[in-house]
């Protein structure tokens, strides 16, 4: 099959490995799934189809002749880019209403049910008009790409495209289509928030796979469950079979490893030996660090809200801890976000009124995505906190320790996806529980100096087992597994004589 004869793969998301700006120079894509694909792309004969995402990307799209681009990233990256431009206004309902929130919210049990979402005609329109659409674009790409290959490999990214699989299978019966989903997925009832209609193509999109992966067992253990409850098909629980139409899909977990090469290499280079210096300057005896999109499943505030319980309940810790949060704005075109960065502030303000005093701010918040300067704190914290309500993986929990180098304590959500591989040396918290978190920080800023260092070792050597490749290579001797059995279950061809 293509995967071993030499044929490129072809993976398609929406975000790509690099933006272009205006200026000619170009950013590297953020979020997990960049992350975890930059390895793929760059060490294999691979063709990576993302959506153009600024003006400059579609100017650049449309000078390639929707060609791939060859890409040299600042960080040695080297891919095969093609972008593809969807016209604006469909976009703009793509990613602004059906993707984030829509989706999004479903999938991480963000809906506060009882005042949204209102379903109107204004989000049907963005589903058909704007989802299909960009699926639509992607989808052409990725059949003009596969175009002359026989039995090509596809891998689509996450939850912007579950309708594009469905659109690939109908022109390229042969092709054999993989999806990752990077974030969780929730349980039946969360989906019963999609008019019917609209999940009904979800799940026929995205049951055009023939293989579906999730980080961990639970998201895949909730996939199999909702075919059954919403869809009404045949399933096999225990070997992660769905029988739809006259087809077997394969259901599997892949937990995503960090790059812990590349993440040390970082945390060796100069930029991020001067943001040290600038911070063990300012610190104080304890620092507590989280870094995040500023994303609504995140559960930044509650942070803040047992920072200041603790802070109101150990006065002797007064002074002599710093909080720092380093945000990355995220969607700020969506209401539901920008509203949330605005709470940040106005919560950050009130503890740090609360508690300040003239010489220290007990939260430090950092609103900007910058690698070097995460790293930078990564080595000195004492405490990482990552709290979100509900996470498909969480990198940040896994960089963090890695890069270490004060026996820092990790207080873990028990709703991420890291939580199945690491909760064992992290201390877990119910996400909720401010009480809880508040007590976690306790601990962790009086733990012993031993205990500390032992749940640092087990966590390194949680995080250094595995690398991308070994997430890869599981997905690939899975796909060459599925698509051996097909060729030798299907029926001869038969003989014209
Ligand atoms: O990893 C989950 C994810 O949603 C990716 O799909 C996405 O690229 C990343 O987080 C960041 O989100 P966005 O692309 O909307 O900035």
């Amino acid at each position: 099959m293509s995967v071993d004869s030499g044929a490129p793969l072809v993976l398609v998301s929406n975000r790509g490995p690099v933006t272009f700006e205006e200026d000619g120079s170009m950013s590297r894509g953020t979020g997990g799934l960049v992350t975890a694909l930059t390895g793929l792309a760059s060490h294999r004969d691979a063709v990576w189809i993302a959506s153009a995402m600024t003006t400059a990307d579609a100017k650049r799209a449309k000078e390639a002749g929707d060609e791939p681009i060859h890409v040299l990233t600042p960080n040695g990256g080297e891919y095969q880019v093609t972008l593809v431009a969807s016209d604006p206004e469909a976009y703009d309902g793509f990613y602004n209403i059906v993707a984030n929130p829509m989706l999004w919210f479903i999938q991480h049990y963000l809906w506060d049910l009882s005042n949204a979402p209102d379903i109107r005609q204004h989000e049907i329109e963005a589903f058909d008009y704007g989802y299909r659409v960009v699926n639509e674009d992607l989808a052409r790409a990725v059949i003009k790409q596969i175009d002359g290959l026989e039995h090509p490999v596809v891998m689509v990214h996450d939850y912007h495209l579950y309708l594009l699989p469905a659109m690939v299978r109908a022109a390229r019966p042969d092709a054999f289509l993989h999806h990752f989903v990077h974030i969780p997925w929730t349980q039946s009832d969360a989906w019963r928030v999609l008019p019917g209609r609209l999940r009904d193509e979800v799940f026929r999109g995205i049951l055009a796979n023939d293989i579906i992966g999730f980080h961990t067992t639970s998201y895949r253990r909730n996939f199999l469950q909702c075919c059954e409850d919403l869809m009404g098909l045949e399933v096999d629980h225990a070997a992660g079979i769905v029988r739809y139409e006259d087809r077997e899909v394969w259901v599997r977990s892949y937990p995503l490893p960090i790059d812990a090469g590349a993440t040390l290499q970082v945390a060796r280079s100069a930029r991020v030996r001067q943001f040290e210096t600038e911070l063990l300057r300012r610190r104080r005896d304890h620092l507590i660090l989280r870094v995040d999109r500023a994303d609504l499943s995140k559960n930044v505030l509650r942070g803040f809200s047992a920072f200041d319980l603790f802070l109101e309940q150990h006065p002797e810790f007064r002074e002599h801890v710093t909080f720092v949060a380093q945000l990355m704005p995220s969607r700020t075109d969506v209401p539901e976000y920008a509203e949330y960065l605005e709470r940040i502030e106005a919560l950050v303000a009130v503890v740090n009124h609360r508690h300040g005093t003239p010489d220290w701010m007990p939260i430090q918040l950092k609103l900007r995505d910058d690698l070097e300067e995460a790293v930078a704190a990564y080595k000195h914290y004492d405490v990482l906190l990552v709290n979100a309500m509900f996470d498909g993986m969480n990198l940040v929990a896994k960089e963090g320790p890695l890069v270490n180098e004060r026996a820092g304590v990790s207080i873990l959500s028990e709703n991420t996806g890291a939580h199945e591989e690491l909760g064992e040396y992290a201390l877990s918290v119910n996400p909720f529980d401010i009480q809880e978190l508040a007590d976690a920080i306790h601990s962790a800023l009086t733990m012993s100096e031993t205990r500390r260092a032992e749940r640092l070792e087990g966590l390194k050597a949680k995080v250094t087992e595995r690398d991308p490749g070994d997430w890869i290579d599981d997905q690939l001797a899975d796909i060459r597994q599925k698509a051996g059995l097909e060729l030798e279950l299907s029926p001869p061809p038969l003989d014209p004589a």
